[in-house]
């Protein structure tokens, strides 16, 4: 059982130490990652993919309950506790969705018909466009791929730790995603730039030139600014779903 996640840090792009030398990510906790473009927001969910071991260029190291991550986790992909799920996701299968999940199914747990059903209906929680036990894997859209892998790691997969890199523009209803996924108590790591997920997680890590800067814990009154985001948001979704519809925009439309 998975309690903590601890990042020792290393070094920056500089090669200077990082400021922060351990942060834990606790069971149940939602992080997110932020800092400009090229901070090395990717590459601190890459090292904790990679249960980096002074091994990466970053040199930092990933431990599991406070200790080296054991041989039988780090080599055997069939225990991995960790899905990562990116922007640049595309198969090599061209099976039918169902067809997909009941073989993960079988590989990851018990193959019940109910694993796949569980699958498809978070997904399609998560997701504007419903997915379709019969569409192909490559058929999906972008959104739809990534509220899928999302499911999938959740029910069929079980990983107790879940990263995602940049998935806010991908057609994921992130409110209901967020709550959702609460409810399942993982680890959550979101490489964001989205001020909803940011003030929604539980604290950040702040990013600076390949260093871990800062961590900010939400605070009570962000928690509170993010309710109001969360209307300003909603009425954006609406209005994007609008455009798409090939609607028009009048001023009454966008005063929230
Ligand atoms: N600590 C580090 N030491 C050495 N190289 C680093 C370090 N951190 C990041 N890099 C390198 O810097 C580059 C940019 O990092 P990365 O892709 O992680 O940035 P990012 O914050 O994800 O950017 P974006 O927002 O554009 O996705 C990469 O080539 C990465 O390998
Ligand atoms: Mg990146």
């Amino acid at each position: 059982m998975i309690e903590t996640i601890t990042i020792l840090g290393g070094c920056g792009k500089s090669g200077d130490p990082e400021p922060l030398k351990e942060i834990d990510l606790k069971n149940g906790d939602v992080v997110s990652i932020v800092g400009p473009t090229g901070s090395g927001k990717t590459m601190l969910i890459n090292d904790i993919e990679l249960f980096a071991y002074g091994d990466t260029p970053t040199k930092r190291r990933i431990l599991i309950n406070g200790d080296e991550v054991p041989e039988e986790i780090r080599n055997n992909p069939h225990n991995n506790p960790i899905a990562l799920i990116t922007q640049h996701t595309t198969f090599l299968s061209d099976l039918p969705v169902c067809d997909f999940l009941d073989l993960h199914a079988k590989i990851r747990q018990d193959g019940g018909s109910y694993l796949v059903e569980r699958t498809l209906d978070l997904a399609n929680q998560l997701c504007g466009e419903n997915i379709l036990p019969r569409n192909r894997m490559t058929e999906l859209s972008g959104g739809q791929t990534r509220a899928l892998l999302i499911a999938d790691a959740v029910v069929i997969g079980n990983s107790p730790i879940i990263l995602l890199d940049e998935v806010e523009n991908a057609g994921i209803y992130k409110e209901r995603a967020l709550k959702i996924l609460k409810e399942y108590q993982k680890m959550m790591v979101f490489v964001t730039h989205d001020p909803v997920i940011t003030l929604f997680s539980d604290f950040r890590i702040v990013m600076r030139n390949g260093s871990m800067k800062q961590v900010i814990k939400t605070t009570e009154k962000e928690k509170a600014a993010a309710e109001e985001l969360k209307r300003l948001d909603n009425l954006l979704m609406g209005l994007r779903e609008k455009i798409r519809s090939g609607a028009t925009i009048e001023l009454k439309d966008v005063i929230a």
